[in-house]
């Protein structure tokens, strides 16, 4: 996670910046997550590595601001993708295409960004409107409550597989 998350985002930085520095002109879109806006508990080292790209990538921006160089922290929501395995898009879990059209729209206008309409009103309210206690509460309630489920399948699935196992 450490090496995906924030050791690929230093070493690629280094790789093009300075080029782009020489020639004063660039872009660099950071993915971080909105689990890094806040710590994620159950998802620990993913808040907080997500936490080190946002923070990474708004210093930096503010280093080569001057130079006419874009650096912006991306924190989207849910989006329907491999890794959240969701099959069924829906407006706050948009598709990748949906998610990415709405992004690129806001390079050059923010530093740091949801990406998305339904996902900033999302950061909004759980940045400023709710007390971050209770996000933080919240969030751990929901990542048990996953991880039981998942547990629990986990074991039916493997009493299934003894049960016909033993049959055989
Ligand atoms: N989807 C969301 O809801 C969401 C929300 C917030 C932030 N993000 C962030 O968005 C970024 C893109 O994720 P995604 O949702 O688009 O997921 P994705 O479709 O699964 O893409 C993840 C990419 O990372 C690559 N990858 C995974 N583990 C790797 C490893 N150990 N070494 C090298 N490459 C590796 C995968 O390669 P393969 O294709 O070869 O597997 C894949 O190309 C991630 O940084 C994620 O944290 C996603």
């Amino acid at each position: 996670m450490i090496n995906v998350n924030i050791t690929s985002v230093c070493q690629m930085t280094r790789l093009v910046l300075p080029r782009m520095a020489e020639r004063s002109k660039g872009v660099i879109l950071n993915i971080s997550s909105a689990s890094g806006m806040y710590p994620v508990p159950l998802l620990t080292v993913y808040s907080a590595s997500k936490a080190f790209v946002d923070f990474f990538s708004r210093g930096l921006q503010e280093e080569y601001r001057r130079q006419g160089i874009i650096i912006q922290s991306v924190l989207p929501f849910f989006v329907a993708t491999k890794m959240t395995r969701i099959r069924k898009p829906t407006l706050d879990k948009p598709t990748p295409e949906r998610y990415v059209a709405s992004e690129l729209s806001t390079v050059g206008l923010q530093s740091q960004t949801n990406g998305y309409f339904p996902h900033a009103v999302m950061g909004w309210v759980t940045t400023k409107v709710v007390p971050i206690s209770i996000v933080i509460f919240l969030g751990a309630r929901m990542n048990r409550l996953q991880r039981t489920g998942y547990l629990n399948r986990r074991r039916l699935r493997e009493l299934r597989n003894g049960t016909s196992k033993k049959n055989d």
